[in-house]
């Protein structure tokens, strides 16, 4: 009784460290998959850089395939404003962004011009690490 017990779990830890190593192998569960996994939910849940840089259809909802594409925005500024943006950027991937300056521009709301995007872009000030994941998920939606 006891040796196919011991066999069993043998078994049993040979297969998890199968598991293990081949989502090492493969990334999915290392620290830059984590990173992005951050990045991911500050850019969906706490920028809600979707509004504004997703096109939507007429119900509001995102264009599939046009995640982060960028647009003409479907609202404007109810005063008069001295700057506006009426379009977003596409984002996706971060096309053109060095990546330093990209962290950078998370961390102080300024652009490698040293200004400021226009309204209604937020100046964002994150920390490092919440801007790194930000621009290591924006870079892998290439
Ligand atoms: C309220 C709308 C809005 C939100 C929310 C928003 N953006 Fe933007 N973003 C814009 C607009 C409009 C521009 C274009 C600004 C310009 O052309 O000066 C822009 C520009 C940018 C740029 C280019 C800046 C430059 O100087 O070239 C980046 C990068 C960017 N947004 C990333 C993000 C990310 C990441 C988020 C979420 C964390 C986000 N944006 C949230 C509206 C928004």
């Amino acid at each position: 009784m006891k040796t196919p017990m011991i066999l069993a779990m043998a078994a049993a830890l040979l297969a998890i460290t199968v598991v293990d190593h081949s989502a090492a192998a493969s990334g999915k569960s290392g620290p830059k998959q984590q990173q992005i996994a951050h990045g991911e939910y500050l850019v969906k849940a706490i920028g809600q850089c979707g509004d504004c840089h997703t096109p939507m259809n007429e119900k509001g909802e995102f264009v599939p395939g046009k995640w982060l594409q960028g647009k003409k925005l479907d609202f404007a500024a109810t005063v008069p404003m001295p700057v506006w943006a009426d379009t977003s950027p596409n984002i996706a991937g971060l096309p053109g962004w060095d990546r330093e300056k990209a962290v950078q521009f998370f961390m102080t709301g300024l652009a490698p011009n040293g200004q400021p995007a226009r309204p209604p872009m937020p100046m964002y000030k994150m920390n490092r690490a919440d801007a790194e994941a930000v621009v290591a998920y924006l870079q892998s939606l290439k």
